[in-house]
Parts: structure tokens; C-alpha cells; sequence
């Protein structure tokens, strides 16, 4: 249903979220669980998420941590290492226990530090993956230091992605966060089955947000907001009902001593207001209608699950989401909010 100010959709999924362990977990879960029916959890704990057992260990420490009541469903991911062994995660797949498995070029991102190191060196994981259905998520970014930073992605699709998709055509991929117009057009013409997840915050900024009026840690995140023509170029994607391109926050919480560094973590923190905002983007670009085919409908066809069966409803109506939320005794996250306020609230089902 859409009026101009109230829109209730099927019950969206979050294809692509940093749900974290411990304190962190304890607050960041509830935020997700409020709006999404279902998410991704990406794996790069400290240490990673590599096998199986080790996939299970976690869903059951965030099944622990849910609030009471929810039906919130964590699908879980492994994290991909040159040592990875085809027979662990394709048996997690048939178990149900493993949904996909995330690969991070060593180096790319936070705790990527056991990530791949050349792509030949897991082909066989992938031969095995392609044979069975399984989905790979990329991190799809070089992380080699000599590329710039803003051109990783664009590198990552010419050198890497291309051939790897020559490879192994039917595995079945989706490139994560993307952030470039390359990416954009890469994912909209390639043949065989691949989409990408958008992020809100990709929507709403560009990388002059990193240094408005002086260096801001709090819009930092990988792959790093691009120039405006490319944050443009999301949004049309996201916004043109192609099916390929489906809603993943990649919200990633941070400590904010952590985020305000000499050397501050990548990541941003959109969990308590990323549909929020996502309803912003689409009802300015004039296609809250085509909302639901993002957020709820065209992940859940990806990942051949079927969608939610309960709504959401989000009434249009300013309000002020927190800034600062605490995590353990001693210090907070903040929440990307980049207007300070949002103009979407989400209505709470009637008790
Ligand atoms: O900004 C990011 N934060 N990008 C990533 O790829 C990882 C994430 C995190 O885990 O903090
Ligand atoms: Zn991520």
C-alpha cells in the first residue's frame, strides 16, 4: 500500500550486516531485528568465521542475544582463506548451517587480514560452490596499496572479478556494497547469476562527506563513498526495480574511540535507521513504489527463500533517531544519521 505519507511493505531482509559478538552484539542486535526479517551476518570476528562449527558457534551465541519474541533469523556466512576446505562449508550448505561464503581480498577491511591472497588459491572451494548453488559475496575491492583508494572497486571488477566470472559462469555471486557506476554496469549487463547490495549510506553521501569543514571519521567506511556522478548512479540502480539489486545496510558498528583515531575502522553504524532512511532515497527519487522489490522481494529471489509473510509500515514523519548508543560500561557507537534527522519513522506493530 502507498499513500503519500504512510507505505506498508512486505517485511524486508538485510542481505549484508555486521552483527559483531559480545557487548557489541547486545546492542546492535535488537536494531536489526526490530525492522529486518532476516539477515546475512558477515564473518570477520576477531578471529574469523572460517568453518562450519565455527558458523554455527556464532548463530547460536546471536540466537542467544535475540529479544524475546522475535522471529528475527540470522543466516550465517563463512569467511573465505586460502585454507578453506570445499567438504566443510559445502556440508554446513547442506546442513543449512552456512547460507554463503564471504570473500575479502587479504587486507581489505577490517579483520581481513586472513582473507584471500589470489584467487587461483581457492578454486577449488569455488568449483564446489558452483556445483552446488552456493552464493560467494565479494568484498569487491584490490586491496593492493599502490591502487588508489577510489579506483579498488573499478580494479577489482577489471582485474579480478572478470575472469573469475569467466571461470566458474554459473557460480552464483553478489557483489557487496557497491559504489561505483562501473560496478553498476558490470552487475546490470553481466550474463549468469550475480546482483549486488546497495547500502543507505551509499545513497546519501559522497566522499565530500569524509572532509565537510574538516575530517569526519563517522562517514568513513569501505568501500569508501565515491564522487557524486557514481552516488547517483546507485541510486538510479536501486531505485529501477531491477531485480539484481537488493538492499544490504553493510551496517558495521564501531566504537567511537575506535572511529576517532589517528588511525580510525572503517564502517558505519545505519542498523536503528536504515529503512528508514532507504525510504527517504526512494520516495526522492520519486519510486517509493518500486521500495518493496528493493528491500523485501529481490534478495529473498536471489537466495531462493521465499519473502516474509508479515509488513512493516513506515508513516512519513520527522523524528530524531539516537545518536550515541552505549556498548558495555565504557564508551558508544554513533548512529549515521547525516541529517540528524530522518523523515521515515517505522510504525511498532499494534501490541
Ligand atoms: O566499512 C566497512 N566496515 N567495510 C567493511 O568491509 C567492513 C566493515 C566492518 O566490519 O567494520
Ligand atoms: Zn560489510
Amino acid at each position: 500500500m502507498t499513500l503519500a505519507n504512510v507505505i506498508t511493505l512486505v517485511k524486508p531482509d538485510d542481505w549484508h550486516v555486521h552483527l559483531r559478538d559480545g557487548d557489541m552484539l547486545r546492542m546492535a542486535l535488537p536494531w536489526s531485528a526490530r525492522v529486518f526479517g532476516r539477515a546475512i551476518v558477515m564473518p570477520n570476528l576477531d578471529p574469523p568465521v572460517t568453518t562450519a562449527a565455527r558458523a554455527a558457534a556464532y548463530r547460536d551465541r546471536i540466537r542467544r542475544v535475540l529479544p524475546g519474541g522475535s522471529g528475527f533469523e540470522p543466516l550465517m556466512t563463512c569467511f573465505l582463506t586460502d585454507e578453506t576446505e570445499p567438504k566443510d562449508i559445502a556440508q554446513g550448505f547442506a546442513e543449512g548451517i552456512v547460507m554463503a561464503v564471504k570473500m575479502y581480498p587479504a587486507r581489505s577491511t577490517t579483520n581481513a587480514a586472513a582473507g584471500v591472497t589470489d584467487v587461483r588459491r581457492v578454486s577449488r572451494v569455488l568449483e564446489r560452490m558452483q556445483a552446488i548453488g552456493m552464493p560467494l559475496l565479494i568484498h569487491g575491492e584490490v586491496a593492493d596499496p599502490e591502487t588508489d583508494v577510489f579506483d579498488r572497486e573499478k580494479a577489482f571488477i577489471d582485474r579480478v572479478l572478470v575472469q573469475l566470472r569467466a571461470d566458474f559462469p554459473a557460480l552464483r555471486i553478489v557483489l557487496e556494497h557497491i559504489t561505483t557506476a562501473q560496478a553498476v554496469d558490470y552487475v546490470q549487463d553481466a550474463a549468469g547469476p550475480i546482483g549486488a547490495t546497495i547500502t543507505a549510506h551509499h545513497l546519501m553521501i559522497n566522499r565530500n562527506a569524509m572532509f565537510a569543514g574538516g575530517i569526519r571519521p563517522h562517514m568513513y567506511c569501505l568501500p569508501v563513498a565515491k564522487r557524486e556522478g557514481h552516488r547517483l548512479a546507485l541510486r538510479k540502480a536501486a531505485t529501477s526495480g531491477d531485480p539484481r539489486f537488493f538492499l544490504g545496510t553493510d551496517s558495521a558498528p564501531h566504537l567511537v574511540q575506535d572511529k576517532e583515531s589517528a588511525c580510525g575502522c572503517a564502517g558505519v553504524f545505519t542498523a536503528p535507521v536504515a529503512l528508514e532512511l532507504y525510504a527517504q532515497v526512494f520516495e526522492e527519487e520519486r519510486a517509493l513504489d518500486r521500495l518493496e522489490a528493493f528491500a523485501s522481494l529481490n534478495g529473498a529471489r536471489f537466495y531462493g527463500l521465499p519473502p516474509n509473510t508479515e509488513t512493516v509500515t513506515l508513516e512519513q514523519s520527522p523524528w530524531q533517531p539516537p545518536e550515541l548508543l552505549p556498548v558495555g560500561e565504557a564508551d558508544h557507537v554513533r548512529v549515521f544519521c547525516p541529517e540528524g534527522k530522518a523523515r521515515w519513522r517505522l510504525l511498532e506493530p499494534a501490541a
